[in-house]
């Protein structure tokens, strides 16, 4: 299935594949890292290869580190988390298919905390989503790690949203004289507070 997407997006001329390496009804934490790796391995394509990853397991890093050991070119993450919600009155599921994702501003520090550690675990780029809705969040998630974001919600709320990130991240950058917005990325200073830690 994957090879075939891929030799199609090949001969369709797009720029690269983007592999949903996510299984979101039956990924848990027992899920084998090695789902991400057999789809780089089947994909056979000269494009740049970008699996997804689900955040529906315990070691979100250990499938980045098997994405890029199989050859992927990059991660993204994350996709949405399992989640559920009931109806009291009914005691119904309010989802027909009683679990759904959750994706939006709740995930997202959830997401960021899983960029970071993936972007530590591996050296190709790591692309970072979830709950992303202001230029604010675009740099959380930049500075935590990710080479590059993508927004998926709150582009539903608001499809014109990419002008008031794009300013957001322009004033920041003017604010904070940063000539390129890659010289942010993993840049997380973690050192005031480790001295908080060390001197308590
Ligand atoms: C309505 C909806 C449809 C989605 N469809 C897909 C999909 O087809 N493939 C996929 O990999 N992720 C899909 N996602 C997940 C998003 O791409 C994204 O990973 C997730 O929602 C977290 O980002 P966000 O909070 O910015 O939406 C979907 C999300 C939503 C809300």
């Amino acid at each position: 299935m994957f090879s075939c997407g891929a030799t199609r997006a090949t001969s369709a001329n797009a720029p690269s594949v983007r592999i949903n390496a996510t299984i979101t009804g039956a990924a848990t934490s027992s899920a084998a890292p090695n789902i991400p790796a057999n789809v780089c391995c089947a994909a056979a394509t000269p494009l740049p290869i970008m699996p997804k990853l689900t955040p529906n397991v315990t070691d979100v890093p250990a499938f980045a580190r098997a994405a890029e050991e199989a050859g992927a070119d990059a991660v993204s993450l994350v996709n949405t988390f399992l989640a559920m919600a009931i109806d009291v009155e009914t005691r119904r599921p309010k989802l027909s298919n009683i679990v759904g994702g959750l994706s939006g501003p709740a995930i997202r520090p959830l997401a960021v905390r899983m960029v970071y550690e993936c972007a530590r675990a591996v050296r190709i780029p790591v692309v970072g989503m979830g709950g992303i809705a202001s230029a604010e969040d675009v740099l959380e998630f930049m500075i935590a790690g990710a080479a590059a974001v993508q927004v998926g919600t709150a582009s539903f709320v608001d499809p014109f949203i990419w002008g008031k990130l794009l300013d957001g991240l322009r004033h920041y950058m003017v604010r904070h004289r940063i000539e390129r917005l890659a010289d942010l990325v993993g840049s997380l200073d973690v050192s005031a507070r480790e001295q908080v830690w060390t001197s308590s």
